[in-house]
């Protein structure tokens, strides 16, 4: 085939072209967690207590598992963190015999903001991840194996939920999906739900009458349901790929997993907050809990305690399983837990569900039965009764005294992003990459809400001695571009008064969500996407990741290294490098303020015009001219990369 023939068709076809599953591979089946839940099923199960049985233990230290686990994620890191560091060769720097001797210690954090968040996410991931097609020694590839926590809250839950209860396959393979399976299969709704051979009719009947059976199950087993229970099990049949979204899959089943349990992956961690009984508000005083795959519990001096996840709805009580207490298992299903760190979108599920065709009305009227009991403003939370918590920390518990735990969305005290894991001085975080999603302007855009919430909240009680960057107003950020591009705060050390034995918060790197190539500011609350638009925003979000390939900046992937060093530069009194210097005068927030309003928000492209959800009916001949307007090396990469993958 002639090449000018093939440029076209490749470059402006290549999300589509690509989007065709990779298909099959005989082991792609097993790519899976476990199905573990006692049950078989979605209901949880009465289980006898193991000889010693579970209990809240005080979150003055880390649970011994993840002390355990992280020996060995620590040394597992360690080769492909020198990797990256060697490849990006700062000059002047032994970045191997430094690194042997203090190892900085990388999280990352993936916001909320629905699909959005999800996909953009996801872009994030596939550029740090050294497994995507084609990713190899370039841009930030390696930095996902080099991290050791990944967290994630709401949308950037079901983007870690799915990695995870898929035995950690990559962005690529996840979005590749199987042939037959509903594995991302965005354009399909969730409200409609997957599609399967036969009538389509059928299928949003029998999808609906599947879910409203496991629901049922759980009932029926003596567990309290909710509307999370529906969201959650809805968005277990586009994120996990087993049959029927995988009813007996639990969030501590990951740590079986070959991979995890080898500390081959990252710690996944979702984020939730709580809300004390008889309020609708969630504050930003509210209690933040997380789950991984060990424990769930809190941080906060407020509750300051965890329970094994793999236990939660056993009968706890002051902290212990008294006798005559049961103990539960399969309550922590992973879509549950997904959707307990979303619920915002019960809501969403509940005013759209009636407007789809072919919904049983049966199915209807279960879910809106669920809020007979509850009034509408309770529509949001997910209950977990027995609450793990009851009658533990009295004076400061909220829930001490009730059976039912409430727990919401992880961002509806506004700090969207799973930052409050990774800022705990016990977790030892040198580095935080915080990709924001956040929709807060008016089109769609993050204007570092999520970041002045965590900032702010060092200042009340609750946050019980953590501290936070100092980060500007929104105004700043815009007239900055400090969410248009990536941006570091925290910087300098010693610009924090630490009393006693604190020491400095994590570095933060903020990767807001802009438009690169694609307009990724979709609605929050928009049910569906075509492969292309999927595709477009994953890929704007790798090239946010990578600066587009180094084509805005080809000194990033030297900087994001500065940045994974800096925090163990100051600890190890070592000279800044002069590269890290001139990154951290190009990208750390020097605290200039410019907090005029200037009007709306609305940017355009950084790099190219792009298909989008907006334009996908953008001219072939614009395309076309944009495309060969560009350098000749970054066709040459389109070429190669479009036909590898992410394009
Ligand atoms: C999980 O993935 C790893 C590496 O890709 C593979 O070796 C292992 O067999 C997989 N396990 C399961 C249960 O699929
Ligand atoms: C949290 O803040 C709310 C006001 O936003 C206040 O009413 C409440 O007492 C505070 N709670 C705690 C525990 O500080
Ligand atoms: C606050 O955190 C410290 C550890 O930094 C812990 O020892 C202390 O118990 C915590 N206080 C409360 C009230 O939780
Ligand atoms: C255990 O929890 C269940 C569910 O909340 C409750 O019905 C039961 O009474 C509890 N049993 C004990 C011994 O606390
Ligand atoms: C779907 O839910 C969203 C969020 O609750 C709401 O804004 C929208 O109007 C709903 N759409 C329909 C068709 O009901
Ligand atoms: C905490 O409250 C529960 C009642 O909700 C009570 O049974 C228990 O004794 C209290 N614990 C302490 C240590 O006061
Ligand atoms: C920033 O975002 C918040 C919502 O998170 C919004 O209320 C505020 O108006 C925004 N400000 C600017 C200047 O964009
Ligand atoms: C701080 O940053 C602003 C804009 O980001 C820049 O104009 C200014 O020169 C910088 N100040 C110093 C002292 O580097
Ligand atoms: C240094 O700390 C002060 C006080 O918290 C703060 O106002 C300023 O913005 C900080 N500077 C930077 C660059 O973070
Ligand atoms: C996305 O942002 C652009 C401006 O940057 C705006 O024109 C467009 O309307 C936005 N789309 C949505 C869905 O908000
Ligand atoms: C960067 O590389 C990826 C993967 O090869 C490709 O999909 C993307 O289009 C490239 N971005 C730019 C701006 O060239």
């Amino acid at each position: 085939m002639h090449l000018l023939a093939l440029l076209p068709v490749t470059l402006l076809q290549a999300p589509l072209v690509l989007a065709e599953p990779v298909n099959s591979s005989p082991f792609y089946n097993e790519r899976r967690a476990i199905a573990n839940s006692p049950s078989g099923n979605y209901a949880p199960a009465i289980v006898n207590c193991p000889a010693v049985k579970p209990s809240v233990r005080v979150a003055g230290s880390l649970a011994s598992e993840e002390t355990a686990w992280l020996q060995l994620r620590r040394k597992a890191t360690l080769d492909p963190m020198i990797a990256f560091l060697k490849r990006v060769n700062i000059a002047g720097f032994d970045a191997e015999s430094y690194v042997k001797k203090d190892q900085p210690n990388i999280a990352l954090a993936v916001s909320g903001g629905g699909y959005r968040a999800l996909m953009n996410g996801a872009g994030f991931l596939a550029a740090a991840d050294s497994r995507t097609t084609g990713n190899t020694d370039q841009g930030i590839s390696g930095l996902l194996q080099a991290s050791t926590y990944l967290a994630g809250l709401s949308g950037g839950g079901w983007l870690v939920t799915s990695i995870f209860a898929n035995n950690f396959s990559s962005v690529e393979t996840l979005r590749n999906g199987r042939d037959g399976s509903s594995l991302w299969q965005f354009a399909n709704s969730i409200f409609v739900g997957p599609k399967q051979k036969g009538i389509s009719i059928l299928n949003t009947a029998s999808y609906w009458t599947d879910v409203a059976g496991q629901v049922e199950r759980k009932d029926d087993a003596g567990f309290q349901t909710s509307l999370t229970d529906y969201w959650g099990r809805a968005l277990s049949y586009q994120l996990i790929d087993a049959p029927d979204g995988g009813p007996a899959y639990t969030f501590s089943s990951i740590a079986q997993d070959d991979l995890f349990s080898k500390a081959q992956t990252p710690l996944p961690i979702l984020v939730a907050d709580g809300r004390a009984p008889n309020t609708k508000i969630v504050s930003l005083n509210a209690t933040v809990y997380e789950f991984n795959p060990f424990e769930m519990g809190s941080w906060d001096p407020s509750i300051f305690g965890f329970v094994p996840t793999k236990y939660l709805a056993s009968n706890f009580s002051g902290g212990v399983i008294p006798d005559g207490g049961r103990c539960v298992q399969g309550f922590d299903q992973a879509g549950y837990v997904a959707g307990t760190s979303s619920t915002l979108f019960n809501q969403f599920l509940l005013s759209n569900l009636s407007t789809v065709a072919n919904v049983p009305e049966f199915v209807i009227k279960a879910i809106t039965g669920l809020l007979k009991d509850l009034d509408e403003d309770n529509n949001d939370i997910a209950q977990y009764v027995p609450n793990p918590f009851l009658g533990w920390n009295n004076a400061t518990n909220p829930s001490a005294h009730d059976i039912e735990l409430d727990l919401v969305d992880g961002g509806e005290d506004l700090q969207n992003i799973p930052l409050h894991p990774l800022l705990q001085p016990i977790r030892k975080v040198d580095v935080i990459f915080a990709v924001d999603s956040s929709a807060d302007t008016t089109f769609n855009w993050p204007n570092g809400t999520a970041l002045r919430a965590s900032y702010d909240r060092q200042f009340s009680s609750i946050a019980n001695g953590t501290l936070f960057p100092p980060v500007p107003d929104a105004s700043t950020f815009i007239n900055l571009n400090l969410n248009s591009r990536p941006a570091f705060f925290g910087c300098d050390v010693k610009n924090f008064s630490l009393s006693g034995s604190q020491s400095a918060p994590p570095l933060v790197v903020y990767i807001p969500n802009a438009p690169y190539t694609a307009f990724s500011n979709v609605s929050t609350f928009d049910p569906s996407y075509t492969d292309a638009e999927r595709n477009d925003i994953i890929r704007n979000g790798f090239d946010s990741a990578t600066q587009g390939n180094g084509t805005l900046d080809a000194q990033w992937p030297t900087c994001v290294a500065c940045a994974v060093l800096s925090r163990s530069l100051a600890r190890t009194g070592t000279a800044v490098p002069s590269a890290c210097a001139d990154c951290f005068s190009r990208y750390c927030w020097n605290g200039t303020l410019d907090s005029v309003d200037k009007g709306p928000y609305k940017p355009t492209f950084k790099i190219r015009d792009g298909t989008t959800k907006a334009q996908s009916g953008a001219s072939s001949s614009r395309m076309l001219s944009s495309i060969l307007s560009f350098p000749l090396a970054v066709v040459a990469a389109l070429l190669g990369g479009g036909l590898l993958l992410l394009a």
